[in-house]
């Protein structure tokens, strides 16, 4: 595992920013494993600002998003479809075509859920994946429990994540209680992982997750054995640690 200290949440977007040009550069039409939330905004308003400076394009570049809320449609403002076309694909010349982000509204999850792992497989594999962490250590949406799930699945959500999420919804009622998650083993199939962690909010989980026992009741805490993992926190989520 490499750490990586920044000393400010727009930093930390910078530095990863720079993985991803690398990235981007060796393979211009390599697959972007994409997370949503607060955590990725300065990594993606980084990426935008390289397009339009010429260093990078997007033009062949591929996308799988880790999750999406069950029940919502890719056009309501709290879909994770919505928040990476406001966040990232709308100001960036990634074909909408090569974007994956798992359908929230679709009759057969069972089904939707393989086809999300044969999209991937289709595409080659995932390059690099991208994650934010949550205060109980969930990775996507795979919440602490006592195993680890290998593939795209639907979860219930615990309530420290709706608690969390619900920031964004008018009230707590109108977070989803389920989603639809890339598994764990989808994470760790990925060549690359970068993680991303900022706040002082973050800064016991960081340590319980990557300096602590791995157990799927801190699901993160699986990327320990991930042969290329990246970590990058700021100050405050890296202030627990010696
Ligand atoms: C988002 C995701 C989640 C978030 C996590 C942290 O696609 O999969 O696991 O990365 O909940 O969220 P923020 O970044 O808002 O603190």
């Amino acid at each position: 595992m490499k750490l990586i200290k920044a000393a400010t949440p727009a930093e930390a977007g910078k530095l990863a920013a720079d993985i991803f040009e690398e990235i981007i550069r060796k393979n211009p039409a390599c697959v972007l494993g994409l997370a949503t939330g607060s955590t990725p905004l300065p990594l993606y308003r980084e990426l935008i600002e390289r397009e339009k400076a010429g260093k990078i394009n997007f033009a062949q570049v591929r996308s799988a998003n880790l999750d999406e809320y069950k029940g919502l449609s890719g056009d309501h403002p709290q879909s994770y479809r919505y928040f990476m076309q406001e966040n990232l694909f709308n100001h960036i010349s990634i074909d909408p075509a090569n974007t994956i982000v798992p359908d929230g509204l679709a009759e057969d999850a069972e089904a939707m859920c393989a086809d999300y792992e044969k999209k991937i497989a289709d595409m080659g594999g995932v390059d690099i994946q991208l994650l934010g962490i949550g205060h109980d250590g969930h990775i996507g949406f795979n919440e602490p429990c006592d195993h680890f799930p290998a593939v795209t699945h639907e979860v219930e959500l615990e309530e420290i994540t709706r608690e969390a999420n619900k920031r964004f919804f008018a009230s707590l009622d109108e977070v989803p209680t389920a989603a639809y998650t890339m598994g764990v083993g989808t994470v760790m199939a990925a060549r690359k992982v970068l993680l991303i962690a900022t706040g002082k909010d973050k800064a016991e989980i960081v340590k319980k997750s990557f300096f602590g026992p791995v157990k799927p009741e801190v699901p993160a805490s699986i990327l320990q054995f991930h042969p290329d993992v990246t970590v990058i926190v700021d100050e405050a989520a890296a202030s627990l640690l010696d």
